[in-house]
């Protein structure tokens, strides 16, 4: 008997982030191109006489990441309850190696890996495609963080589609000690009138992706929600001067930030930049991508 299932979930970033005016649900709509790489949250869920949150380090992620129902992952548990009509309840211990509100999709990948952990623990059988509704239905970004890989995101983001990529890539991570709304940054998009690349498909992106060109997937990178993130926090553009000085890479913006990402064509390059910023004392993740959506790492 299953007493235990944990599932492992990646971060997710957008090498496109293309945004069209706002739809009529207050969403908009999108056309992005996401990557998973290799940070990742560990979600072991058990049963429990009711639903239970727990943190691995409380204490670090007071005030950000909630503990009660209204965590994405207890959202998640009740839809797939209620999806099958049974009454089951879970603790839920999530292990955080995401950045939390960093526009890496923290919350998103933990409710993704609830629904296959407790997919696994109580035998339910929910097809993938009926996995895939219901991620939908919690966040734009839980459907991307069951499949990973690479996909091209349209709707709000959750209609997927797999891209084929030939090209691996390394991926510096600076996560702040500030946390960006991403509505709060949507909304800022809508304020200001600025150039965009919309909803036109990266046809730059996906022919390197194709061709496994690293450099040309580098050289393609783009990110619309950019100039109202910067616009939000000012530091951020002193800190894109300051880690593109250090590391010698171009800055791309996480999403809807504040995550700061430097994207490598190979390992040494990675690894120079982290030296490099090692020494000047900034905090940072070395991750690569494309790597694999919410798989169960192990039954206990
Ligand atoms: O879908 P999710 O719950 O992650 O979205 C969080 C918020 O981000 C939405 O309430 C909305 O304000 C904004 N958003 C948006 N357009 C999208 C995705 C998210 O405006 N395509």
């Amino acid at each position: 008997m299953v007493e235990s299932v944990t599932v492992r979930a990646p971060a997710k970033i957008n090498l496109h982030l293309g945004v069209g005016p706002v739809r009529d649900d207050g969403f908009h709509p999108l056309c992005t191109v996401y990557q998973a790489i290799s940070l990742y949250d560990d979600v072991t869920v058990s049963p429990a006489p009711t639903w239970i949150v727990e943190l691995d380090d409380p204490d670090r992620f007071a005030g950000t990441v909630p503990c009660d129902d209204t965590n994405l992952a207890v959202v998640a548990g009740k839809a797939l309850t209620a999806h099958h009509g049974v009454k089951e309840f879970a603790r839920i211990e999530i292990h955080k190696g995401i950045p939390v509100a960093g526009g890496m999709a923290g919350g998103s990948a933990d409710a993704a890996a609830t629904l296959v952990a407790l997919d696994r623990l109580w035998g339910l059988d929910t097809t993938d495609e009926d996995l895939l509704a219901l991620a939908a239905e919690l966040g734009s970004d839980v459907p991307f963080a069951l499949i990973g890989g690479t996909a091209m995101g349209t709707g709000r983001g959750e209609v997927l589609e797999p891209v084929r990529a030939e090209a691996d890539l390394w991926w510096t991570v600076v996560a702040h000690d500030f946390g960006l709304s991403t509505p709060a940054v949507y909304r800022h998009f809508d304020e200001l009138a600025h150039d965009t690349s919309g909803l036109a498909l990266p046809t730059e992106l996906i022919e390197a992706l194709h061709q496994g060109d690293r450099g040309g997937v580098l050289a393609a990178l783009s990110n619309d929600l950019a100039v109202p993130a910067y616009s939000l926090r000012e530091e951020l553009a002193g800190w894109a001067d300051r880690l593109e000085q250090i590391t010698g890479g171009e800055v791309l913006l996480s999403g809807s930030g504040p995550t700061q990402l430097i994207g490598h064509t190979d390992a040494d390059s990675a690894r120079a930049a982290s030296r490099a910023l090692a020494e000047a004392g900034i905090e940072h993740a070395t991750a690569h991508g494309p790597v694999a959506g919410a798989h169960v790492v192990s039954y206990g």
